[in-house]
């Protein structure tokens, strides 16, 4: 980690991977959503809550924080699965994949909100993954620690 001054095994690589990932998800929803002035001052508070919490985790407890994240990976899964419920129930509408989702993923052109869903849910079970891995790895080194 560049924080501990030491190589960092690629980890890096992998956050910025997850981090421009998570903002196209972002970025997908609010071209779907449109969200209105006070949603996004909403939207905003909420990232300036969720940004200092994970920053301070993330520097005292690094493992609790993949911990944490890889548990609210699965919350993600578990929500995308319930909004596909929906769309499948026509309660919420089908629409027409917004422009950046297509050239994101390479979706097909005449690909739906569905389509999308689907394929934003598999980032999250990847990021949980991911996250849970990490957590493990920082496990793993802190009991060879403690064995030396
Ligand atoms: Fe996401
Ligand atoms: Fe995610």
């Amino acid at each position: 980690m560049s924080r501990l001054i030491r190589e960092d095994q690629g980890w890096i690589r992998a956050f910025l991977d997850e981090a421009e990932n998570e903002r196209m998800h972002l970025m997908t929803f609010i071209h779907t959503a449109k969200p209105t002035l006070p949603e996004r001052g909403l939207i905003m508070f909420g990232q300036a809550v969720f940004f200092n919490t994970c920053f301070f985790l993330y520097l005292f407890a690094p493992k609790t924080a993949h911990r944490v994240a890889g548990y609210l990976e699965e919350e993600a899964v578990v929500s995308y699965t319930l909004y596909l419920a929906e769309i499948d129930a026509g309660r919420v509408e089908d629409v027409a994949a917004p422009k950046i989702a297509l050239e994101y993923r390479y979706l097909a052109p005449n690909a739906r909100l569905r389509d999308v869903v689907i394929a934003v849910r598999a980032d999250e079970a990847k990021h949980r993954d991911v996250n849970q891995k990490f957590a493990d790895l920082l496990a793993a080194s802190v009991s060879k620690r403690a064995i030396k």
